[in-house]
């Protein structure tokens, strides 16, 4: 399956909280933007192909790049171009370079978090080792500043830059905060604001004021895409306790025993005198780590508690609150397409 698609209904796994006939419908809309963005989809992947060709970590780079991705990042900025009225076409440089920082974060990622997995394939830390990780993240995080560069707008290589330092700082804050019961709600937005929201709003930002936007638009599309990338985070995190392995294409109940703070345990906290119990016995320094059971169990326990359905609430109120600030542009019924699109990353199950 390539990371762009939804996976057929009938493979199974359709989480009760979208329901069948959602998801399908979903499913379809999914199929419609791939088409639409066929040809712009093939140039950004001639570019991300080329992107570490002739490179000592090229194979790193390669095994990342070409495991597929739901394309997310360059979607946002050819739907914000359009919605402005530009063309997705002169929008290329910010979708490669958006989607180019974002395999540069996961090849740190993953070895930060000792991931074995990504995308349904393994992890290229697991096939070619950390430091070659690592490496291969710095490359593309150079080539795609260069494209950024190479627009010959100093303000976005400030903007872009400022992104770096955000994801930086979203990594460390969140570092700051494992293996703690006591993270609340503020610090956890905070986490998912600077490492994934950022980059969604540089993209929307980039895209907007590429596409000739005026300086109002402009920040206005950079507030939807931090809000949107706010909720697709959000979800990832629910789909931590609720997501299929084969589906996500990485491991799950996973940020729990790396220490993560998680909206759905600080929801549980809230309201729940067995996770409180739970995170007491668990989240202790001389703890051992929790079994997979004990995991199990507090899953079970954040679902039956509501903790886990506050999340999705939260989640579509957060896109909600997104789609109802963006601007009137020049072109409603591709605003209405970002909509739509906004509502296809939260209710997506990979
Ligand atoms: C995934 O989170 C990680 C991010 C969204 C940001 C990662 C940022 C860095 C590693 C630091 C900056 C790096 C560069 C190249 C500037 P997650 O671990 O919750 O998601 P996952 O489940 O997909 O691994
Ligand atoms: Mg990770």
């Amino acid at each position: 399956m390539s990371g762009m698609e939804l996976p057929a209904a009938a493979a199974g796994g359709v989480p009760p909280e979208i329901g069948a006939g959602r998801y399908a419908h979903l499913h379809g809309c999914w199929e419609d933007v791939h088409r639409e963005y066929r040809s712009e989809l093939a140039v950004l992947q001639e570019g991300l192909r080329t992107a570490a060709q002739g490179s000592a970590v090229s194979s790193a780079v390669t095994h990342l790049l070409g495991a597929g991705g739901k394309r997310v990042r360059p979607l946002l900025s050819w739907l914000c171009a359009q919605a402005v009225g530009g063309s997705a076409a002169e929008v290329a440089p910010i979708a490669l370079a958006s989607e180019l920082l974002h395999g540069a974060t996961l090849l740190h990622d993953d070895v930060l978090d000792d991931a074995a997995q990504r995308r349904g394939v393994p992890a290229a830390r697991i096939l070619f080792g950390n430091r070659l990780s690592i490496l291969a993240g710095d490359l593309l995080m150079t080539r795609a500043l260069e494209i950024v560069a190479g627009l010959a707008r100093p303000a976005l290589v400030v903007s872009f830059s400022r992104c770096l330092a955000d994801l930086v700082e979203g990594e460390v804050l969140q570092d700051e905060h494992c293996f703690r019961a006591d993270v609340g709600e503020t610090v956890y937005r905070r986490i998912v604001e600077l490492k994934t929201a950022s980059l969604f709003g540089w993209t929307a930002e980039a895209a907007t004021e590429v596409a000739g936007a005026d300086h109002r638009t402009v920040a206005a599309f950079g507030r939807f895409g931090r809000g949107i990338g706010a909720a697709f985070q959000m979800l990832d995190d629910w789909l931590d306790w609720r997501g299929q392995p084969a589906l996500v294409g990485k491991a799950v109940r996973a940020d729990l025993k790396e220490g993560k703070p998680s909206l759905a345990v600080i929801y549980g906290v809230q309201t729940s005198a067995r996770v409180r119990a739970w995170l007491r016995d668990h989240l202790r320094a001389d703890a051992p780590a929790p079994t997979d059971e004990a995991v199990n169990d507090l899953g079970a326990e954040l679902a039956q508690c509501g903790a886990l359905e506050r999340v999705r609430e939260v989640v579509g109120a957060e896109v909600t609150r997104a789609v109802t600030a963006l601007p009137r542009t020049a072109a409603p019924a591709a605003a209405d397409r970002l909509a739509l699109f906004a509502e296809l990353l939260v209710g997506r199950d990979h």
